[in-house]
């Protein structure tokens, strides 16, 4: 069965093939970041105005690289119908609508949190996480636990009590002037720096509960930037990155470890831009190791938002729903 996907929750357009939930023919992203860079983050509106001129062509990239003439040779479509920045769910909703209307396709809106999870099942050689599973999603806009139980369902164990981690990402690169998205700036400085040089806080480490916190680490970023002593030199950036890299890595790793050992879990699936980075990647394999627990992550360039992860979940959990209903929400959550 080929599903196309659709993802526009926010700054990437994408369009992917994707076949029997596994073998991923093709997978087209389009991005408005460089017109973000500017302003170090996303304006919401110029996001959708983005979406509408990449939807089209993105999806019939996605076609042609999949080697599908048309959408007659597709036998469903999924989009992603929140959450997300509303314009910009709104256009890959509206657009998948009109195929599914126009073509006479089953439609399946998908939560964009389970895009990040089921991207993990594109294995071709099969591997995929059986639930009773940890999924820990860790991207620009949410940082959570969930536990997804054999039934399917989730339940939130604890998720981030002010900015996500890869929004912390952000703010601190635009503090340490390493452009916009911050996640891949601040990786590469860190990976000259020194992370004992600054001692930054690890928020909520001890905390009794599974939720995190990160505006605090941001500010006490801005409180040494600020200090006369901190002049920017690249040593000095990079030291820096490198001891806010670390202390989010160690909190989040303490965190799921935990998660993983209070619940007895034995497989943690994990999603979201920040598995972009290796530093965590590397920790939570080093841990999952230890712990006997099977580990899955996407490839780097599936961890950030993509449609491959939407036609997947749409094959895995398919939701087929009369396309008049379909309708994009901002706040969808994945625990109901
Ligand atoms: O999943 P995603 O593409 O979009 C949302 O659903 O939010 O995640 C984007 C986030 C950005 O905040 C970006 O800075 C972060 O992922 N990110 C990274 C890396 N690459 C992207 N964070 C840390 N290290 C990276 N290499
Ligand atoms: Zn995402």
């Amino acid at each position: 069965m080929k599903i196309l996907g659709i993802e526009t929750s926010c700054d990437e357009t994408s369009a992917a093939v994707v076949e029997d939930g596994c073998h991923l023919l093709s997978n087209v992203v389009a991005s408005s970041l460089a017109l973000h860079t500017i302003s170090g983050g996303v304006i919401p509106e110029t996001a959708a105005r983005e979406q509408l001129r990449y939807i089209l062509p993105v999806i019939e990239a996605a076609l042609r690289e999949a080697g599908v003439p048309s959408l007659n040779g597709i036998d469903a479509l999924a989009v992603t119908r929140g959450p997300g920045l509303i314009g910009a769910l709104m256009v890959g909703v509206e657009t998948a609508k009109t195929l599914a209307y126009s073509f006479n396709k089953p439609l399946h809106p998908v939560n964009h949190l389970a895009g990040h999870l089921f991207v993990n099942y594109l294995d071709a050689a099969g591997r995929k996480p059986t639930p009773p599973l940890l999924f820990l999603v860790v991207s620009g806009g949410h940082t959570q636990l969930l536990i997804q139980d054999i039934s399917g369902r989730f339940l939130l164990l604890g998720e981030t009590l002010d900015d996500a981690a890869g929004e912390a990402f952000d703010k601190v690169a635009r503090l340490l002037k390493l452009g916009y998205p911050g996640g891949p700036g601040i990786e590469k400085m860190a990976l000259a720096g020194n992370p004992q040089r600054f001692s930054l806080p690890r928020p909520m480490l001890n905390s009794d509960n599974f939720d995190f916190s990160f505006s605090g680490l941001k500010t006490a970023v801005l409180r040494l930037t600020k200090e006369g002593t901190f002049n920017f030199t690249a040593t000095e950036t990079a030291d820096l990155a490198a001891a806010f890299q670390a202390a989010v890595v160690e909190v989040i790793v303490a965190k799921t470890v935990r998660a993983l050992r209070a619940n007895h879990l034995k497989t943690l699936v994990a999603g979201g831009g920040v598995l972009a980075n290796k530093a965590l990647r590397t920790a939570l394999a080093f841990e999952c190791e230890k712990l006997g627990v099977r580990f899955f992550s996407p490839l780097p360039s599936l961890s950030t938002d993509n449609a491959a992860g939407i036609a997947a979940a749409a094959f895995f959990r398919p939701n087929p729903t009369p396309w008049l209903a379909v309708r994009a929400e901002a706040n969808l959550s994945l625990s109901g």
